[in-house]
């Protein structure tokens, strides 16, 4: 294989004559980490986001983005569209159909979750080979790669370690870990057998999320949003039936910390990380002890355990804990706040914020 030179500058001339324009693309870009990410990005800068989403952002989300495509990941002649107008140097790919809504349509999810993924990755790997610098592609994967057989299996593995317990029983799970291997394919070992191979043009980095905790968006299709859905409800004033049991535990994030350490991993340098993959995660919760945190900040609150059995067996097969110490080692990941304090210093007032006023909405 022959090595790339990661500093050339080879001018790109996009197909009609004109100079391309440098991009960060961020697929699935009006989901919650999108929205997030998007924020984080133009606020420290960035003026080259190249969004795509299926629906049209809201207003304040565009203002941050150079260019917004309105379309599907497995729509090649978009996606090549937007390769002729943009020299991307970063993908973050978080179009996705979540773990609930994927058991619906097990075909269309692995369409849209691993066909899209593999579509992408080699249209990154053709800019890079374009324009001749290295794109960094950065995925997110999930909690739902792990597959535990049982809840005894699950009690005495604790906090799971990246290559541990991978038998996923979701199909959103075996997607998330078919893109992980993608990833590293792509990035380590794509057409390794050409006479025109080249090395280093992908650069792909991946953290494995855990549940995620956000004041200003709710997920849709996942089956760790009993998390967010128990506090959101409480906040807005609703009842609330919980699809899982008390004692179900996996762990959490707060989304500003999520998107912060997206971030941390994507600047890290090359030669720091051992591993495509990484744990992250701030503490590990049952839905019994949000339940009782909800409670202490919103009395009223009106919470029901209702476990539905099917989507019970699916949180029953994601690990109580993650271990987190190979991102702290290799690129100075912290976990960050536990839940008490997530909660009763950022979370809580957020979300009081949000739903104090009458007809306050959230973006789902
Ligand atoms: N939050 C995701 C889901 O529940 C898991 O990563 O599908």
């Amino acid at each position: 294989m022959r090595k790339m030179n990661r500093d050339s500058d080879t001018p790109e001339l996009a197909a009609d004559g004109a100079r391309r324009s440098a991009g960060v693309l961020i697929t699935g870009a009006g989901g919650e980490v999108g929205h997030g990410l998007i924020k984080a990005l133009h606020a420290r800068g960035h003026r080259q986001i190249v969004a795509l989403d299926l629906r049209e952002l809201p207003a304040e989300m565009r203002s941050c983005c150079r260019e917004v495509f309105v379309g599907d990941i497995c729509d090649a002649a978009l996606l090549g569209r937007m390769m002729a107008r943009y020299e991307i140097t970063e993908v973050y790919h978080l179009a996705a159909l979540l773990s609930t809504r994927s058991e619906f349509v097990p075909e269309t999810a692995h369409n849209v979750n691993v066909d899209g993924t593999i579509h992408l990755l080699r249209l990154a790997h053709e800019q890079a080979r374009s324009h001749g610098h290295t794109v960094k592609f950065i995925y997110p994967s999930s909690v739902a790669a792990y597959g535990l057989p049982d809840l005894e299996t699950k009690q005495q593995a604790g906090a799971v370690h990246e290559d541990q317990h991978l038998r996923p029983t979701t199909m959103y799970g075996c997607n998330k870990l078919s893109c992980e291997h993608l990833g590293r394919y792509y990035a380590r070992h794509y057409r390794q057998l050409a006479q025109d191979a080249v090395e280093g043009l992908l650069d792909f980095r991946c953290v494995r999320y855990p549940g995620l905790i956000s004041s200003e968006t709710l997920p849709s299709g996942g089956t760790s949003d009993f998390g967010p859905e128990m506090v959101h409800a409480a906040a807005a004033g609703r009842a609330y039936q919980c699809f899982v049991r008390p004692d179900t535990r996996i762990p959490f994030m707060m989304m500003p910390k999520a998107i912060e350490a997206t971030l941390q991993l994507a600047a890290a340098p090359a030669g720091q990380l051992t591993r495509c993959v990484y744990n992250i995660s701030s503490f590990s919760a049952s839905a019994g002890e949000i339940a009782e945190l909800v409670r202490e900040h919103f009395p009223d609150a009106e919470i029901e355990f209702v476990p539905d059995v099917q989507r019970q067996q699916i949180v029953d097969s994601w690990p109580a804990d993650v271990d987190c110490s190979q991102a702290q080692r290799d690129w100075g990941f912290e976990p960050g706040a536990g839940m008490r304090e997530a909660f009763g210093e950022t979370l809580i007032p957020a979300i009081r914020a949000r739903y104090g006023g009458a007809g306050a909405s959230v973006m789902v």
